[in-house]
């Protein structure tokens, strides 16, 4: 059984619709990415897997069906979801916004020992552990805004363009930490990201999105058989 399974998801901003059948599934402790171009509705896919806006279809998540759960259930069941322009807390530390991230949690010394493992997974957070978070860079931020989704212990970390607004070097750094923290936790991820590349070195298969509808899923060496798909989406 898939972690999460999406069947044929719609979902709609007042009168009008943007995802016209999305389907994708995440398989349990597996990292699965979702490409396309702006508009094409990869946001809106994370919200309706978030519980934020109204959806057909059907969602499920660890055989739960959540098609029309709302935000704070969804992150009760395990998903944890770092959103476009990522939502550190500005007027905490790094230490204060990866405490805030496991408010939900009773276990102490477990909280303790996680944060300990991320500041290893995320060297510079651990240089600038008492800094106020709006002192950060834009990387540094994104790496808080995972490592924080991260302390809530997730079954699932679902990332929206984690490289967004980023010099490419500085996307580079922001996902091998991400590789990192998936190779050393084994948690299971949906990343969203326009650029194919960076978002192959974390998932291992990934869905295209084309107008809301998904249109392909397939392996980076799948996908960049198919010539449209890897001029649009792989860089030529
Ligand atoms: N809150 C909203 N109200 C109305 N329409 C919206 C809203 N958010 C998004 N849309 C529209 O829904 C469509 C899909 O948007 P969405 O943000 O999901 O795309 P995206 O693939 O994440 O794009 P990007 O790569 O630019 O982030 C777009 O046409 C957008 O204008
Ligand atoms: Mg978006």
């Amino acid at each position: 059984m898939p972690l999460l399974e999406l069947t044929d998801v719609t979902a709609s901003y007042g009168r009008v619709q943007v995802l016209e059948g999305v389907s994708l599934r995440v398989p349990d402790g597996g990292a699965v990415g979702i490409l396309g171009a702006n508009g094409a509705g990869k946001t809106t896919t994370l919200r309706a897997i978030s519980g934020t806006v109204n959806v057909g279809g059907r969602i499920v998540f660890d055989g739960t069906d959540i098609t029309h759960a709302g935000p704070e259930k969804v992150a009760s069941l395990g998903i944890a979801h770092v959103p476009e322009g990522r939502g550190t807390l500005m007027n905490l530390s790094v230490r204060e916004n990866l405490q805030v991230g496991a408010y939900l949690r009773k276990d102490r010394r477990a909280i303790a020992g996680d944060i300990g493992f991320l500041l290893e997974m995320f060297p510079n957070l651990g240089r600038r552990i008492s800094q106020n978070a709006s002192t950060l860079s834009g990387g540094e931020q994104q790496m808080l805004a995972i490592a924080r989704a991260f302390m809530a212990k997730p079954r699932l970390l679902v990332l929206d363009e984690p490289s967004l607004g980023l010099a490419p070097s500085t996307s580079k750094e922001v996902y091998d930490a991400i590789q990192r923290l998936r190779e050393q936790s084994g948690i299971a991820m949906l990343v969203v990201e326009q650029n194919a590349n960076l978002a192959f070195r974390v998932v291992e298969e990934a869905t295209v999105l084309e107008t809301g509808r998904s249109v392909l899923t397939g392996t980076a060496a799948e996908l960049r058989g198919r010539d449209e798909i890897r001029k649009a989406y792989l860089g030529g």
